[in-house]
């Protein structure tokens, strides 16, 4: 099954940060394999932007290494390598004064899709949307993408959409959570609303409860400075995680287009329900005899930043109430491994002497790594001796079900998204404020009572009290492997 390209008109793309990690590692391989695979012609431009004094040859240098390092695609000496190359230009510029705007003005046009992608510190934006405005740079149609961390709370959040407000309007901000272009998270949508099986199962009657894992192996390692000012809440749950939950619990939209999703995705923030200090289990990776902890990692040996958090959520709608969301995430778990499950409720009565039920359906939509959807379902177990019943998984692995098909990975499709000038995939700006809404009283709650994480040991399941937080409700988690 090969994938189907759609070209995308000839663009602009100015990358502001184009020196930076997220540039090197996800950006420009994204563009690369977007190009390979022949989704734009060579009359794109790609414009590094940032305050190193490099020269147009010097950033094609730089690119050239981040292929080799960061994209399979990459053959030394190839025509594509080559033509990809020609296309990237540089200039030097400085934020917050005069230098570079002139020259960047030279290489831009307005009659072309125009795309800037601000992979700077938030502090940034104002000084940059404000430039683009004075310099005459950014057309009416001019996309800005800007990434993650959105604001630290909603007051900050607030704050950035404002300055972005006066220089852009909504349908121009494309804010990236790269987990909406993961394959599998729109594949949710795809089985959601594309089969008619789910959708009337798909509330409180049928439902017993949902968990949603995003698991790691990695530590904060190199990010420790970054990652001890927000923690698990504000690095993952605030985005990733909140968005799984809004497209599994969300209505269905009436079209797939951008707001009518996001008008469905922001009614589920606003219908999550404030969570109890005790339906929230932090906690902090130790030490081993050969790795650091958390707080080493982090250089700060009385941080109180959790690099693990579960919890229990609810949403006060029809659809959705009584039925408990479990969410976890975490650094320095047993394996790389995320997953949605939603388990249905038990049989109410069996039919079947002797059977030791109770049996239940699970439907396990796994993310990453061997994405796929599993569905737990109870048959006879083989051979005679009576109607012994077991549960047993169908499973539907994408990497074997849609073999050879080549799907994009989160930077390429949001990127061409961005050029295409569709939303859908983007949070709006009222999404992100509603989310922090939601998670300030809880951060809030426990800096005040100065809660201290619970240690977990690395490769583990997170804290012990993580696991009580389902045993409590007669649950228990799935197991985390990859
Ligand atoms: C980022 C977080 O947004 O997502 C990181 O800042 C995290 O801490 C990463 O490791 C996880 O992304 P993925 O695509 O590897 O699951």
């Amino acid at each position: 099954m090969a994938s189907r390209v759609i070209p995308v008109a000839p663009f602009d793309l100015v990358v502001f940060g184009g020196t930076g990690d997220l540039a090197k590692r996800k950006i420009i391989p994204a563009l690369f394999r977007r190009f390979v695979a022949g989704q734009f012609e060579e009359d794109a431009r790609i414009i590094g932007a940032a305050r190193a004094a490099l020269s147009g040859a010097e950033y094609r240098t730089l690119a050239e290494e981040a292929l080799k390092e960061f994209s399979a695609e990459y053959v030394e000496n190839s025509k594509e390598v080559a033509a990809f190359l020609h296309m990237l230009d540089y200039v030097s510029i400085d934020a917050t004064g005069d230098g570079g705007w002139e020259e960047l003005k030279a290489k831009t046009s307005t009659d072309r899709v125009q795309a800037f992608y601000f992979s700077v510190a938030p502090s940034l934006f104002g000084a940059l949307a404000e430039r683009l405005h004075a310099y005459q740079i950014a057309g009416p149609e001019a996309r800005v993408v800007v990434e993650k961390p959105f604001g630290r709370d909603q007051e900050t959040a607030k704050a950035l959409n404002a300055t972005l407000a006066e220089y852009f309007d909504e349908t121009q901000i494309y804010r990236i959570d790269h987990y909406l272009g993961k394959e599998t998270v729109q594949n949710l949508m795809a089985l959601r609303f594309g089969n008619m099986m789910f959708e009337p199962l798909w509330n409180n009657h049928y439902i017993d409860h949902i968990q949603i894992t995003v698991a790691e192996t990695v530590g904060v390692g190199g990010r420790g400075a970054y990652y001890d000012k927000s923690g698990a809440m504000r690095d993952m749950v605030q985005n990733h995680l909140m968005q799984l939950l809004c497209l599994i619990a969300m209505e269905p939209p009436a079209i797939y287009d951008a707001d009518a999703v996001r008008d469905e995705k922001l009614k589920v923030i606003r219908a999550l329900q404030p969570v109890a200090p005790h339906h929230i289990v932090r906690g902090q990776y130790e030490a081993t005899d050969t790795a650091p902890s958390y707080r080493d990692d982090a250089e700060n040996p009385r941080s109180f930043t959790e690099s693990f958090i579960a919890m229990r959520c609810e949403i006060a709608n029809w659809r959705w109430a009584g039925v408990p969301f479990y969410l976890r995430t975490g650094k320095k778990l047993r394996a790389r491994s995320s997953e949605i499950a939603v388990v249905f409720k038990a049989l109410g009565h069996s039919i079947f002497e002797g059977d030791t039920g109770p049996h239940r359906n699970i439907l396990s939509i796994r993310l990453q790594p061997n994405e796929g959807i599993d569905m737990t379902v109870t048959v006879k177990e083989p051979g005679p001796g009576g109607m012994r019943l077991i549960d047993v998984p169908l499973d539907l692995t994408f990497a074997e079900a849609m073999a050879g098909t080549d799907s994009p990975e989160a930077y390429e499709r949001l990127i061409m998204d961005v050029i295409r000038g569709n939303q859908t995939l983007f949070m709006r700006g009222d999404e992100v404020e509603a989310a922090w809404r939601w998670t300030d009283p809880l951060i809030n709650g426990w800096e005040a009572r100065n809660d201290v994480p619970k240690q977990y040991v690395p490769g583990s399941s997170g804290p012990e009290d993580a696991l009580m937080l389902l045993h409590r409700d007669g649950r228990r988690w799935r197991d985390i492997k990859a």
